[in-house]
């Protein structure tokens, strides 16, 4: 048996043939010439929209790095998590999820009511409970969005086991360099790569991988929706790939020590990071994952409070997203929740003064020095 590499030997070099050129092609190309009297079969390259060897290569570098049997890219994480939902659901199904996802996600399953399948959502801590019978899937994030909540990841694994139930996780902020949900009893993982995995803000991507039969019939619904990934995109997520280690190694370093400036800084109320021993959820986190990921929210006085320091900090840009070079900030109050109902953001966790920060890879004494800056005059 040949050993397992590590994540990043993985990464640099995983789904290359003997003979292969170091850095991969880009297949630029919509369509391939038929093998000279050969009838095409199956997954025989034909059409750029089925399959793309530059595609394919991304797609087998990331069901390594997860631990998975086989993936497939799409032109973006919405797309991988559509795809697989409609796969997966048809009428009289169950989806139960949490209202902690991410809200394109949670907008998206409610759209398939009117298919005929049924989302109930509710809060993380109440998952487990909610698995019952009728449960076709489980879907959650193994990192949420904006306060850094980890799920009962193990507990929820062992209830859809028990159950039969198909168990669906976003791992987009946590990365396959801090946790791997296949080895704890996911069946499918979802990313957006347009996050850490591409890394460089500069492409939009999303792969999910999963059982070879998942897999293929995934597959089969890609190919007719249409959202497989773009060969030059591909490109640049394997590139990206080649330093997600060096990179989330770095920003997990980072984002501590960010969060620990926060946590003892006079203006700040409150600090959600999973890394520091104050976090409810650090216990967990510790116990599931080995870093805690790239992004920090804190909370200030107030809404006010919050955009005055928006609009001080030099340094780190306003702008949605997370997971590249550039430290990026959000009022999720104003932006990514802003169609929430103050009540339902108020359950959620959410106060008028949070701020979000994916922090990325510039020096961090620069950028507590911005957030001094900034903080000093909010
Ligand atoms: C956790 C999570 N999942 C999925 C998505 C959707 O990914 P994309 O924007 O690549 O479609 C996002 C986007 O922000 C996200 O944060």
């Amino acid at each position: 048996m040949t050993k397992r590499r590590g994540l990043s030997t993985t990464a640099i070099h995983h789904g290359c043939a003997e003979g292969d050129d170091i850095i991969p092609p880009i297949y630029q190309t919509a369509i391939f010439k038929h093998p000279n009297g050969k009838q095409i079969r199956g997954r025989d390259l034909k059409y750029s929209r089925e399959d793309n060897p530059t595609v394919n290569l991304l797609e087998r570098r990331m069901a390594a790095l997860e631990g998975g049997e086989d993936c497939l890219a799409f032109s973006s994480g919405m797309a991988a998590i559509s795809t697989l939902l409609l796969s997966l659901t048809g009428q009289g199904d169950t989806i139960v999820t949490s209202k902690e996802i991410y809200g394109a996600s949670l907008i998206l399953m409610r759209s398939l009511e009117k298919f005929g399948v049924r989302v109930k959502c509710v809060l993380n801590d109440k998952l487990e409970s909610e698995i019952g019978g009728e449960t076709k899937l489980v879907f959650l994030e193994s990192i949420t969005n904006p306060t850094l909540n980890v799920p009962d990841i193990k507990g929820i694994a062992e209830a859809c086991r028990s159950k039969g139930v198909t168990l669906v996780i976003d791992n987009t902020f946590a990365t396959p360099i801090n946790f791997r949900p296949i080895e704890i009893g996911a069946d499918f993982v979802i990313h957006s790569a347009t996050k850490y995995l591409g890394g460089h803000n500069d492409a939009v991507a999303g792969v999910l991988i999963g059982p070879k039969e998942g897999i293929s019939n995934a597959w089969e619904w890609r190919r007719n929706l249409g959202g497989n990934l773009d060969p030059f995109a591909a490109y640049l997520v394997i590139r990206g790939l080649k330093t997600l280690k060096l990179r989330v190694e770095e920003q997990n370093r980072k984002a501590q020590a960010i969060a620990e400036y926060l946590e003892q800084h006079p203006k700040v109320k409150k600090v959600h990071y999973p890394g520091l021993e104050s976090s409810p959820h650090h216990k967990r986190a510790k116990e599931l994952m080995s870093g805690f990921g790239g992004v920090v929210s804190f909370e200030l006085e107030g809404q006010d409070s919050a955009m005055r320091f928006l609009g001080r900090v030099k340094l780190i840009k306003t702008a949605p997203s997370l997971g590249g070079a550039e430290t990026l900030a959000t009022h999720p109050v104003s932006s990514s929740h802003k169609n929430i109902s103050p009540e339902e953001r108020r359950e959620l966790g959410i106060t008028d003064g949070l701020v979000r920060v994916a922090v990325g890879l510039e020096d961090t004494e620069d950028l507590i020095a911005d957030l001094e800056d900034a903080l000093a005059t909010s």
